[in-house]
């Protein structure tokens, strides 16, 4: 979190007009790419994100696979085009730690006991990042494994919550992540309850990190409800096309 430099409530509105507890407008969509086992878009408020799964296939190197489960890897990068400064290609410390968080929290809901000695690659590809980037690569990644058919005990949802100009608000957008004084990104599997990604940069006091956390689990059922339509409206238009 920078230091503040922007006045980003306005007469009890934020920038963009949203109010406190409002979400960015969301579209997803998934089976959007030919050559990949499943694959899902998103569209966040700014940001956009395409996520595709390859596997479960042979893992190598051979001494390395594990013969209880398949060995789920992700890997997120973001464009060189996704920001406003060019960024640099090629992973970096921040990609390698949100790749990391994104398996961790999709080895959780996946039955990877099904696939013994078997790697299953998921790629998360940030076309333009508006803040909030993990979420959305949680929620479009934990889609395009849906869309792969590997068996899974629950979807994975994300949203981040924060702190701007003094008051709890969610899903921050850009210049709120930049100027704002906290963000709380938190992922879970609803319908297991549990949670699965909780982090944050900045500082809350106990009560705001409680109305914070509280407002980013809702947040993230809300875009839960959301995947699951969005599935469902996929393979009714499988049925349909067949
Ligand atoms: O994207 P997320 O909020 O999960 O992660 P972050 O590290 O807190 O980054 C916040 C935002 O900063 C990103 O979503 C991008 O909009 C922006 N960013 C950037 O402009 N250039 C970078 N090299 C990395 C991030």
């Amino acid at each position: 979190m920078a230091e503040k430099e922007m006045k980003l409530i306005v007469d009890g509105k934020r920038l963009d007009g949203r109010k406190f507890d409002e979400l960015r407008e969301i579209k997803m969509e998934v089976n959007v790419l030919e050559r990949t086992m499943g694959s899902a878009y998103v569209e966040w408020g700014n940001n956009k994100v395409l996520a595709g799964v390859h596997g479960p296939r042979e893992f190598h190197p051979k001494f390395l696979r594990d013969p209880r489960k398949a060995i789920l890897t992700c890997t997120y990068n973001m464009a060189a085009f996704s920001v406003d400064d060019r960024k640099r290609p090629g992973p970096d410390r921040r990609s390698v730690e949100i790749s990391k968080v994104i398996s961790d929290a999709l080895s959780s809901v996946a039955v990877l006991e099904k696939y013994p000695n078997t790697g299953i690659d998921v790629f998360v590809e940030v076309l333009q990042a508006d803040a909030g980037t993990r979420c959305v690569s949680i929620v479009a990644a934990s889609l395009a494994l849906a869309n792969s058919g590997v068996p899974m005990k629950d979807l994975v949802s994300a949203c981040a919550s924060g702190k701007i100009d003094g008051e709890i608000v969610l899903d921050l957008m850009k210049e709120e992540d930049n100027y704002g004084e906290c963000d709380l990104p938190v992922a879970i599997s609803p319908r297991r309850g549990d949670i699965l990604l909780l982090q944050m940069d900045g500082n809350l006091t106990r009560e705001e990190y409680t109305k914070a956390y509280n407002l980013a689990v809702e947040g993230a059922k809300k875009v839960y409800g959301m995947q699951k339509k969005t599935l469902l409206d996929s393979m009714v238009n499988l049925e349909e096309g067949e």
